[in-house]
């Protein structure tokens, strides 16, 4: 059942009460909460589905300052995964796909823990993924606390991730981890992964004969991959789900939905009932690092802004401090 169906179910049975006679009902805070959470999905389910989307700028960092975001562990019983419908067009359907999708797998009932290590084998064992590393690299999983209330979902790994098989250690990595930190968290208490479990492949090559550059990932590519990201959320349930980059939102939430990123961000998405904020990824923010322009320090507070809303939706505490950086003028 999705949170609309839901929604329609409660206020069925709020009408047979009414109808009935009953004109109070007790109602815990948890529930209150839980029913305010499910309001603000379908909210971000109608405006994801809202045909026009106005086609903004393309733009893609806040940086230092000081709560954990453990939700209570939730029991899973399904053992087969079952993929959800992929978003439209990841893969035009007259494109030759030279990958198509990997060998259906089922998880184990049990723990999410169980769960997630079964996951995690299957991504790193996958011989898809493992005949797209380059020699002695490594198929990339995600890392970090699997109760979180916050996910943040990257494009691919780059060259340092294919060396240490960790998402985001490199220099957009470390940008992240202070936009973490920013939010009054530690790396280890998020969720973190990429679209993609390997580094897209570029040709070419330095002299030593190692790849050199990055390139964001083809839609066969990504369509791969998708299912393992899918099942990374479907295992962690998040509160929050962050896309960093025009890639995780194309991923996440279908190719066409947003031309750009200025145009995806700054609202609230859902995304199989989760809701999804949207911000530039790292790599963009690093390029506006020293730039003093109006629309670069522009760009690094709407990124705050987007990590503010996501702190406020996981109930994190915000300092007035923390509500000013970036703050122009
Ligand atoms: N950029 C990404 O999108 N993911 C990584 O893991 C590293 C850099």
């Amino acid at each position: 059942m999705n949170v609309r169906e839901h929604l329609l179910c409660l206020t069925d049975e709020l009408r047979r009460l009414k109808a009935e006679g009953s004109r109070t009902v007790t109602v815990n805070e948890e529930s209150i909460a839980e029913l305010r959470r499910a309001v603000e999905v379908a909210r971000a389910e109608l405006g994801t589905l809202s045909p026009a989307e106005p086609a903004a700028v393309a733009s893609e960092e806040p940086a230092a300052a000081p709560a954990a975001v453990a939700e209570p562990p939730r029991s899973f019983t399904a053992s087969t995964f079952a993929p959800p419908p992929p978003p439209p067009r990841i893969v035009p359907t007259n494109a030759p796909s030279s990958l198509g999708t990997p060998p259906p797998f089922t998880l184990p009932s049990g723990s999410k823990q169980e769960r997630w290590n079964a996951l995690r084998e299957i991504v790193l064992n996958d011989a898809t993924c493992k005949a797209h590393c380059y020699a002695g690299k490594k198929v990339v999983f995600g890392v970090g606390d699997i109760d979180t209330k916050i996910m943040f979902i990257g494009e691919a790994p780059g060259a340092d991730e294919e060396e240490q098989g960790e998402p985001f250690v490199g220099r957009a990595g470390q940008l992240l981890n202070r936009m973490i930190k920013a939010m009054g968290l530690e790396r280890s208490q998020v969720y973190i992964g990429n679209i993609l479990n390997w580094r897209p492949e570029m040709g070419a090559r330095s002299a030593d004969g190692f790849q050199t550059g990055n390139r964001p990932p083809t839609q066969d590519e990504m369509a791969y991959c998708l299912p393992f990201i899918r099942a990374q959320i479907e295992i962690i349930q998040p509160r929050v789900l962050v896309a960093l980059g025009k890639t995780a939102v194309d991923g996440l939430l279908g190719a066409d939905r947003f031309k750009t990123m200025g145009a995806a961000r700054g609202a609230w998405h859902a995304y199989n009932g989760i809701l999804l904020r949207a911000t530039y990824h790292p790599s963009y923010l690093l390029r506006q690092e020293g730039l003093t322009s109006a629309p670069a320090k522009k760009i690094k507070r709407d990124a705050w802004e987007d990590l503010l809303a996501v702190m406020e939706k996981a109930e994190l505490p915000i300092s007035e401090k923390q509500r000013g950086y970036f703050k122009t003028g």
